[in-house]
């Protein structure tokens, strides 16, 4: 289906009118109240009226279209205005990595304009399926039940354009249908005319069990995909030692994933997340670090960290985020962890460490590949090494 078919369903014009409410009520005074749920919703309208012009040239070119795909662009600015403008009215030591993440979202909003301004159709498609990175950062962290009810026809709307069902996939949890994208990863885990590598170098493993671990928490589910990724006949050995692994660990961590999350206990399967391997970027230790990111999340959700405890929870998160992590371009959030971790107590131990890891990741991260220097809107290193007490 082409996006000017689309344009005749009753369906998108309520999109469209849905945008335009959105740009009169954004220009309003009352910006700075606006819920994160409401931003969302206008987040979620905009990218259905950019996402199918981004699949197709002639659309993005069309002077009909442009008018209205520069529409949406200003609500998703206005929104990412807004969401960060929220969350700074209570800057809290909690909300320091959202903050972050917010921004993040601003600064690839804007690029996304740029590219848009300049009429680059390619690096326009790129950077909106990359910002759908942005989403899934923030909402990969907590535990959720199924999606919004509204968010339903995106996806279907460009089903046939998607590149791969890994990108389809990664739409899904951007708009947070959570057991759709589950499903999706779940046939790509099966199909046997995809190499078993490349569930690893897509990151398809590492994305089922993050979200299947902190969002769905659905165990018996994950149980299940791992047994089925054993059985394949074509793995290499190292891998369906993994599965067999991670289904042991699965099975011993399960208890915690459910139970009040409790500093100590997090602590220890961290220190014992990593003896399980002398390697260090082995991917055994994904279950049980996913397991204790998971239990970590849920502590800070509680909001009764502080100081020293607080920062030492962003630092293990940080950590484990760059042991396990599957990066997600354009998304610096293994350097906003580590952003909380020295914001949550300054000039402590724990801000040092941050501080250094930060440092050290920010300018060669640890896969050997120089990493671009962050834009100062996301991440102030001069203020931060301030702060951890480490200026000279
Ligand atoms: C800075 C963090 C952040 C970013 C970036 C972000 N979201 Fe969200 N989103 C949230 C939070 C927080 C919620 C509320 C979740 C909850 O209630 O558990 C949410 C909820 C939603 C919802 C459900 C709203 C409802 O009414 O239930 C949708 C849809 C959504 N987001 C879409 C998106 C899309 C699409 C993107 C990217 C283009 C995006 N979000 C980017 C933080 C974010």
């Amino acid at each position: 289906m082409t996006f000017m078919d689309m344009n005749k369903q009753p369906s998108c014009s309520t999109f469209f009118s849905a945008v335009i409410v959105a740009v009169t009520m954004l220009a309003s005074a009352t910006v700075a109240a606006e819920s994160t749920r409401e931003s969302m919703r206008l987040v979620y309208a905009a990218l259905s009226e950019l996402l199918p012009a981004a699949f197709n040239e002639s659309s993005f070119e069309s002077e009909s279209s442009t008018e209205r795909l520069a529409s949406a662009l200003e609500v998703l600015e206005n929104s990412a205005e807004a969401l960060v403008e929220h969350v700074g009215e209570s800057p809290t030591e909690v909300s320091a990595e959202f903050m972050g993440l917010a921004r993040s979202f601003e600064n690839n909003v804007a690029l996304l304009r740029q590219s848009f301004d300049y009429h680059r159709y390619n690096e326009f498609n790129y950077l909106l399926l990359d910002l759908t990175h942005n989403c899934v950062s923030c909402h990969s962290r907590l535990p959720a039940d199924s999606g919004p009810p509204f968010a339903t026809d995106l996806v279907e709307q460009v089903d046939d354009e998607f590149y791969t069902d890994v990108d389809r996939a990664q739409l899904l949890f951007a708009i947070r249908r959570f057991d759709e994208a589950l499903s999706t990863l779940e046939s790509i885990i099966r199909d046997l005319d995809i190499e078993p590598i490349e569930l690893e170098l897509d990151g398809v493993l590492f994305d089922y069990l993050a979200n299947g671990i902190t969002v769905t928490r659905d165990v018996e589910r994950i149980q299940k995909t791992l047994a089925d990724l054993k059985e394949r006949n074509d793995l290499p050995y190292y891998m369906s030692r993994y599965a067999g692994l991670w289904s042991e660990h699965l099975d011993a961590l399960q208890a915690d994933l459910i139970e009040v999350p409790n500093l100590s206990k997090a602590r220890d399967l961290f220190r014992q997340s990593l003896n399980l391997s002398p390697i260090p970027s082995s991917q055994v230790r994904m279950v049980y670090d996913l397991v204790v990111s998971a239990m970590l999340r849920r502590l800070l959700e509680q909001q009764t960290l502080q100081g020293v405890d607080l920062a030492e929870v962003y630092w293990m998160l940080g950590v484990i985020s760059i042991r396990t992590v599957n990066p997600r371009p354009g998304v610096p959030h293994t350097e906003l962890l580590l952003e909380s971790a020295i914001r949550a107590a300054p000039g402590s131990e724990y801000a040092r460490l941050a501080y250094a890891l930060l440092e050290e990741y920010n300018r060669v991260s640890f896969a050997g590949i120089p990493t671009a220097e962050l834009p100062e809107p996301v991440l102030n290193l001069h203020e931060l090494a301030k702060l951890a007490g480490v200026s000279k």
